[in-house]
């Protein structure tokens, strides 16, 4: 049975990933909308896994027989000046989302809740992954972008590696 503190800290998690997931839609709808198709498929993807994430949480809470919450999800922004800012947004938003999966790891080892810490150890690797795919992008999207956003919007669609695709969810 789970701890009402981890239960709530889970919950808060399912809100963090759901919000990516939509932040993610919002940001590609903007892509789509300025003529960054392949920016725009990338983010799609992107809200997909988010997805993916916030299910596991689901799952994980109503397996440990606590009680998964769909909460309100606010509005993402739906404007971004240029395709650089709005990679920088995402990192930012990635790197939030990290010290959140750090926070609750924290709180299992306090709560000596090991069997929620083994299952956290997921996010932890993917948190790594994530951060780093982005990071490579904005250097991408510098160093080719300011001459040719063709170029960049294109190779972008090549930069989503199988492993990262979210496939192995469950
Ligand atoms: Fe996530
Ligand atoms: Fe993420």
């Amino acid at each position: 049975m789970l701890k009402k503190k981890i239960e709530d800290i889970c919950n808060r998690q399912i809100e963090r990933e759901g919000y990516s997931s939509n932040l993610y839609i919002a940001m590609a709808s903007w892509a789509e909308n300025n003529g960054y198709s392949g920016v725009a498929g990338w983010l799609y993807s992107q809200s997909d896994e988010e997805r993916l994430h916030m299910m596991k949480f689901i799952k994980y809470i109503n397996e440990r027989g606590g009680k998964a919450v769909m909460p309100a999800l606010k509005k993402p922004g739906t404007e971004y000046k240029t395709v650089e800012d709005l990679f920088r947004e995402v990192l930012k938003h990635e790197e939030f989302v990290t010290a959140s999966i750090n926070e609750i790891v924290a709180l299992t080892l306090e709560e000596k809740d090991f069997n929620t810490h083994n299952f956290l150890q997921w996010f932890v690797m993917e948190q790594v992954e994530e951060e780093a795919s982005v990071r490579t992008i904005l250097d991408k999207v510098r160093l080719v972008g300011k001459n040719n956003m063709y170029q960049f919007d294109r190779d972008i669609q090549s930069l989503r590696t199988p492993a990262a695709s979210g496939q192995t969810a469950t």
